[in-house]
C-alpha cells in the first residue's frame, strides 16, 4: 500500500475545511463520503472540490462508506455523541479511524473504542489538529529548554460569541454531550496536559448553564500535583480568544491563536528574567494537513500515532471529572 485511501462520513461544517485536505493530503487519497441527508454529500463536494464531483463517490447514508472495499481509512466529524457507535462500526469493518474530537462523551465508550481497535489491529487517533501546528511544537521546544525554569503554572483560554445557527450545539445538558465543554473544552484541557505532560490528580469547575443545562461559560482549575496548577475559561458568550500561556519561576511563553491560527501563520512570544521580551513568527502551515500527513504515514509505517489512545483516554477522564465538578460543585479526584 503507498496510498491510504480515505471515506468521511457526514456532511459536517468542519469538512467543508477538510475534504479537499484529505482529498490532496500526502500519501492520501479520498474515496467516498457519505451523509444521513440525501444529496448533502454531493452538495458538499460541489461547493468545496468541483473538481472531485467525478472521482469522489458521495452516498446517501454511512454503510456504503464504512464496508467500501477499497477504503482502509475513515475521518468521523460526527456530532460527539455520534463518534462512539460509527467508530465501532468503522473498527469492526477493518478501517483505522481518526475521530473529531471528543473521541466520546464517556470514559467507557472510550474504553470500549481502543479495546475493539486492538482487537481488529487498527489504528486510533483523536483528532487534535492544533498538536501538529509548528507554533506547538516549538512552545513544547521552550518548556523543555528550561528557559523558563520548571512550569508550575499555566492558563488556557478559548471563546467565542456563539452564532444563532449553531445553537443545536448548547441544547442539551452538558451531561448529554451540550455546551463549551465538549466543544471548546478539548482543546482548552488537553493542550494543558500536554504543555506539562502530566496528568491531572483533581479537578474544579463552574459554569454558567442556559435553561437547556448546557454550560455556556465553564471556569475551572486542574491540579497536575507537585505545585504544578492550571485554570482554564472556555465560553460561547465572551469575544474571540484562542491562547495558552505557560509560566515557570523565570520566564513565561505563550502562543496567542492557537487552535484557530486563521492564516495559517504561528507567533510564539516569549520572556525570561535574564533575556527579556521574544517574539518569533512560526512559518505558514495547515494544522489539518499536517495531521492527515501524519496519520497517513503512521498506517503506511505501521508506526504509532503522535496522539495515543491513553492520551485519548486521559483526556476523557478528566473532561468527564470536570463535568462531575459542574454537576455536583466539588473537586473531583481522578
Ligand atoms: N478540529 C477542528 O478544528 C474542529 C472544528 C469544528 C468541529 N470539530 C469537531 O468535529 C465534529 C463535527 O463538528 P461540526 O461543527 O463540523 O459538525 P456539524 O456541522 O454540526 O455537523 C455534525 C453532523 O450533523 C449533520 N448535519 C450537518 N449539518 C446539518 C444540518 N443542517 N441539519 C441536520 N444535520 C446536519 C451531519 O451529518 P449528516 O451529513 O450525516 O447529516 C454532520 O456530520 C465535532 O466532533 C466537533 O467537536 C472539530
Amino acid at each position: 500500500m503507498t496510498k491510504v485511501n480515505w471515506g468521511i462520513l457526514g456532511a459536517a461544517r468542519i469538512v467543508e475545511k477538510v475534504l479537499p485536505i484529505i482529498a490532496n493530503s500526502i500519501y492520501g487519497e479520498l474515496v467516498a463520503i457519505g451523509s444521513r441527508r440525501r444529496d448533502a454529500a454531493k452538495l458538499l463536494i460541489n461547493k468545496t472540490s468541483p473538481e472531485l464531483i467525478n472521482k469522489v463517490q458521495a452516498y446517501n447514508g454511512f454503510d456504503s462508506v464504512i464496508n467500501h472495499p477499497k477504503i482502509n481509512a475513515i475521518y468521523i466529524p460526527l456530532a460527539n455523541e455520534d463518534h462512539t457507535p460509527t467508530a465501532l462500526k468503522a473498527i469492526r469493518s477493518k478501517k483505522h479511524v481518526l475521530i473529531e474530537k471528543p473521541m466520546a462523551i464517556k470514559v467507557s465508550d472510550v474504553e470500549l473504542i481502543l479495546n475493539e481497535a486492538k482487537k481488529y489491529d487498527v489504528k486510533i487517533m483523536e483528532g487534535f489538529m492544533y498538536a501538529f501546528h509548528p507554533q506547538f511544537e516549538r512552545l513544547l521546544d521552550i518548556i523543555k529548554s528550561n528557559i523558563l525554569g520548571e512550569i508550575n503554572y499555566a492558563h488556557s483560554m478559548f471563546s467565542f460569541p456563539i452564532q444563532p445557527s449553531r445553537h443545536y450545539r448548547i441544547n442539551r445538558p452538558v451531561k448529554l454531550g451540550g455546551g463549551a465543554l465538549w466543544d471548546i473544552g478539548p482543546y482548552a484541557i488537553h493542550t494543558l496536559r500536554q504543555c506539562f505532560k502530566e496528568n491531572p490528580l483533581r479537578v474544579y469547575a463552574q459554569s454558567k448553564l442556559n435553561e437547556y443545562g448546557a454550560d455556556i461559560s465553564t471556569t475551572g482549575m486542574i491540579d497536575f500535583g507537585d505545585n504544578k496548577r492550571a485554570t482554564f475559561d472556555i465560553s460561547f458568550e465572551c469575544t474571540r480568544r484562542s491562547e495558552i500561556e505557560v509560566f515557570g519561576p523565570a520566564g513565561r511563553a505563550k502562543i496567542p491563536t492557537i487552535w484557530q491560527p486563521e492564516d495559517h501563520k504561528g507567533k510564539v512570544v516569549y520572556s525570561t528574567e535574564k533575556s527579556g521580551y521574544h517574539e518569533e513568527i512560526v512559518p505558514m502551515s495547515s494544522h489539518f494537513e499536517l495531521e492527515f500527513k501524519h496519520f497517513n504515514e503512521s498506517i503506511l509505517k505501521k508506526t504509532p500515532p503522535k496522539l495515543s489512545f491513553q492520551d485519548a483516554l486521559w483526556n476523557i477522564k478528566t473532561l468527564e471529572a470536570i463535568q462531575k465538578s459542574i454537576e455536583i460543585k466539588e473537586w473531583i479526584l481522578l
